[in-house]
């Protein structure tokens, strides 16, 4: 099985363990969090096995791979911990837990696509071992599997979620490849494209592990808040970790963002107070895809000297301080607590 407590040999530093974190306090929480959990979340990824059985064996192997290959659940714990605030975890929740798993699946074979990615989860991506042909229409067929399996609920609240989330995703990526190769990329655009790539998909987990509690409209809305807060801040993190990471560690090339010509906020930050100079390094290597001319370290050089990753850092925790803020407005509960300490996992992560 794998899950966040069984990962790829590139991830084996256990997401939840205090190897990952630098606080004693911290870990332990992160430990509660996984007994809160694993014994759904095995059974979510048994859902996910299942669900991953197609006619054709190019799709059953890459569906196989990916999901083998480590990843940190994120997207299930969040669905599973807002389900579990709320009510009781049935077979219904369980099965959401595997579809938004799938649908993160589906993105990320197509952002792979998108982005010339050579590796994800430590391993080589799958456009690199099948092509893009094959994984363009494997994610095609793994988004239609995830709806399959969402529509045995028998739920038009769940599939209306489901289809405005795919759109927006969808949405984000191709507002991503509009702005490739730019260097003016405003804040304000910056975070329109991480609301739709991202925050939409953390959003509709606690929006669906909520609804499937029989929650009501109005905790529906704050838990969904909470987590769209959550994924802003996660989205940030992921972009400051392209830049301050190890490939080692992070499963996927350091300075890979600006080389794939993404400017993202950590360089948005810096580049408002950039020299001309300093401005045209960017230039360059957004022109070249490559650092030949303009090494990576000059370029971190360039953002340590206007705090750009401090600052995302920053905007990073702020969306977390909104989100805990949303939390606290919940009855204490370990399942309100561990909701709290996963705000604090995800500003502290490495990986
Ligand atoms: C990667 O998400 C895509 C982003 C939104 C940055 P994760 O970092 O959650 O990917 P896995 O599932 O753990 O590999
Ligand atoms: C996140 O974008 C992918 C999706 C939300 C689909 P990125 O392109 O930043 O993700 P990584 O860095 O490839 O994991
Ligand atoms: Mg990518
Ligand atoms: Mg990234």
């Amino acid at each position: 099985m794998q899950a966040w407590f069984a990962q790829s040999k590139a991830q084996q530093v256990n997401w939840f363990t205090p190897m990952a974190f630098g606080r004693i306090g911290q870990a332990l929480s992160a430990r509660e969090i996984r007994e809160l959990v694993s014994s759904d979340l095995e059974k979510v990824e048994r859902e996910i096995h299942l669900e991953s059985i197609a006619s054709v064996d190019a799709v059953t192997a890459i569906s196989k791979y990916l999901h083998g290959n480590g990843g940190k659940r994120l997207r299930p714990t969040l669905l599973l911990l807002c389900n579990k605030l709320v009510g009781e975890t049935d077979e219904g929740a369980i099965r959401l837990a595997a579809v938004v798993e799938m649908i993160h699946t589906a993105t990320l074979v197509h952002d792979d696509v998108i982005d010339y990615a050579q590796t994800r989860r430590g391993k080589p991506s799958a456009n690199v071992l099948w092509g893009n042909h094959t994984c363009v229409l494997a994610g095609d067929w793994l988004y239609m599997q995830a709806f399959q399996a969402a529509l045995r609920q028998r739920n038009f609240a769940i599939l209306d979620i489901l289809i405005s989330l795919t759109q927006m995703m969808v949405e984000g990526e191709l507002l991503q490849l509009e702005r490739i190769g730019k260097i003016d990329i405003t804040e304000g655009d910056y975070m329109q494209l991480v609301d739709r790539k991202t925050a939409s998909l953390f959003s509709a987990c606690a929006r669906l592990g909520s609804l499937v509690a029989g929650a009501g409209e109005e905790t529906e809305s704050r838990l969904s808040d909470f987590a769209w807060n959550l994924g802003m801040a996660f989205q940030l993190i992921d972009d400051v970790l392209d830049f301050t990471s190890r490939e080692s560690v992070l499963g996927k090339p350091v300075g890979n963002d600006l080389r794939e010509g993404k400017v993202t906020l950590p360089l948005i930050y810096a580049l408002t107070d950039a020299s001309d100079e300093e401005r045209q390094q960017v230039e360059t290597v957004l022109r070249d895809s490559n650092y030949g001319r303009v090494g990576l370290d000059r370029i971190l050089a360039m953002m340590e000297r206007h705090k750009g990753v401090e600052r995302a850092r920053e905007r990073a925790r702020a969306f977390t301080a909104k989100a805990r803020e949303i939390i606290a407005t919940f009855p204490e509960s370990p399942y309100q607590r561990a909701l709290h300490t996963l705000t604090d996992l995800i500003t502290d992560r490495e990986y």
